[in-house]
């Protein structure tokens, strides 16, 4: 039977998450980790989802008629597996044709901690799928899938995610209209001393996405300020990426976590985490993502363990990873399985 796989990275937004969704530039980039998707034709019609590790603590999985509900220790749910149904449809109507598939996802990173796996798995699926049937998608189509994957699961999405994990490395990303942004990919020293922290998730993406929208209803010249002040501190941290002036990028993020901050989206758990990150050494630290809980990042060039450790009496997991791993791609050969 023919079997592709495919895999994409996860993703740590290093600057301008929230007023990306405003039409502001954000700075995101790849990390190490991904999600890989394989895909094998069938004789019917059907689509059948494995997830043999979707790295979820204390799993639970109901199948409601035809939706599959997966829940974690946390009370959370995920629909990790609907952004499987969806890229499977989405793509099969791009390309005009509908095959019976299995798909089996495996990942290397925590699902809906912020990392940008639901994207990943999106476009992971798209990749796989459309290699299994024969088509060559160029990465500006998988991206654009991708996103479309995204909005049609959470109804919100800017296209930050699908973009990186579609490209790799390190990109700028700008929203231009419903339908259509930019990107401009940045070179930058991949060693970037970035240690990734993690607390557990309170509220849902879309749920942050909306609590800014309100807000910025009640006090739309605030906001307004606070979004486009986010945007310009993006300029300037560019600037600083290229120029690896980490003194200068770790201020800004110090800055952009102020203004996360403004905008209601860190929590008292988060905040730990980040004050903690500094007071153990960190240039700079800020939540990655959403927020709500989820992800922190901390920049540390010399002192990463004492900045580990730090997050770790604070209540916070840690997670080590490379970052600026290579954008989707399919794998000619069956990638090692983890034990
Ligand atoms: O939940 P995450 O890590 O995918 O981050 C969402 C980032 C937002 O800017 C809040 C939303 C978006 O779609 O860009």
């Amino acid at each position: 039977m023919k079997r592709v796989t495919a895999s994409a990275p996860g993703k740590v937004t290093l600057f301008g998450e929230h007023a990306v969704v405003y039409g502001e530039p954000a700075l995101v980039m790849s990390i190490g980790r991904r999600v890989y998707v394989s895909a094998e034709l069938r004789g019917d019609s059907n689509v059948r989802i494995a997830a043999s590790d979707l790295q979820l603590p204390g799993v639970t999985v109901t199948f409601a008629g035809n939706e599959l509900v997966v829940e974690t220790d946390y009370g959370r749910t995920l629909s990790a597996v609907a952004y499987l149904r969806s890229a499977v449809d989405i793509v099969s109507n791009y390309l005009n044709v509908f095959r019976g598939v299995n798909l089996f996802v495996r990942s290397e990173m925590p699902v809906g901690a912020g990392l940008g796996t639901s994207a990943a798995v999106a476009v992971a699926t798209i990749l796989a799928y459309a290699n299994v049937l024969g088509y060559d998608l160029r990465k500006e189509e998988l991206a654009k899938i991708g996103w479309e994957v995204e909005k049609s699961v959470q109804g919100t999405a800017s296209p930050m995610d699908t973009s990186i994990t579609t490209f790799g490395g390190v990109i700028k990303v700008r929203l231009l209209g419903s339908n259509n942004y930019e990107i401009k990919k940045i070179q930058v020293n991949p060693s970037l001393p970035i240690v990734v922290g993690y607390v557990e998730r309170e509220a849902r993406t879309k749920d942050l996405i909306i609590k800014v929208r309100k807000l910025r209803e009640r006090h739309p010249e605030l906001v307004d300020n606070i979004i486009r002040t986010i945007g310009m501190l993006v300029e300037d941290a560019e600037k600083a990426l290229v120029g690896n002036d980490l003194t200068l990028l770790g201020e800004l993020m110090n800055v952009n976590q102020g203004l996360l901050d403004a905008l209601g989206v860190s929590n008292k758990r988060l905040s730990d985490l980040i004050y903690a990150a500094r007071a153990a050494g960190a240039l700079g630290s800020k939540i990655t993502g959403a927020g709500g809980g989820g992800c922190i990042i901390a920049l540390a060039p010399n002192n990463q363990e004492a900045v580990e450790v730090a997050m770790k009496l604070s209540g916070g997991l840690t997670m080590r990873t490379s970052l600026g791993g290579p954008g989707a791609l399919v794998h000619s050969e069956e990638p090692p399985t983890p034990q």
